[in-house]
């Protein structure tokens, strides 16, 4: 799948950048275009949670993935899912940012 192509080319990047100096030139990655969009928010608090979301969720992979889930699934399946993000693949986002997320996605998903 591309998404599994686009995550390799992320992290031959980093392995470049770790590698030092030696090749210190910045490189460009030329990304598709997004096929796919996060869905409008409901409610004031979900327009946070979507910015954040856009901003934090379709780094590593497209907005796929989050519509791919059942829907109605609850607050407590989000969270642990954006916790999952934090601490197996190391996104980094804000316990704020978290938050605002994990409410937007059980609100709209
Ligand atoms: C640091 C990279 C990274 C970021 C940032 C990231 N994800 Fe993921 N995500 C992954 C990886 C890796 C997988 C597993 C891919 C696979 O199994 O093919 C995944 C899978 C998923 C899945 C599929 C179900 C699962 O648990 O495997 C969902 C839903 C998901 N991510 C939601 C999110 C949300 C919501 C955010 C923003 C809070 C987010 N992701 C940000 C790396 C990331």
């Amino acid at each position: 799948m591309t998404n599994h192509i686009l995550v390799g080319a992320l992290v031959s990047g980093l392995v470049l950048l770790a590698a030092g100096p030696a090749s210190a030139a910045p490189r460009a990655y030329a990304l598709p275009e997004e096929t796919t969009q996060l869905k409008l928010a409901k409610g004031h608090e979900g327009e946070a949670g979507l910015a954040a979301a856009q901003g934090n969720c379709l780094t590593c992979h497209s907005s796929d993935y989050i519509a791919m889930q059942p829907p109605g699934k609850g607050k407590a399946f989000w969270e642990s899912e954006v916790t999952k993000m934090i601490k197996v693949y190391g996104a980094p986002i804000t316990e704020p940012d978290a938050k605002a997320i994990a409410a937007y996605l059980a609100e709209t998903y």
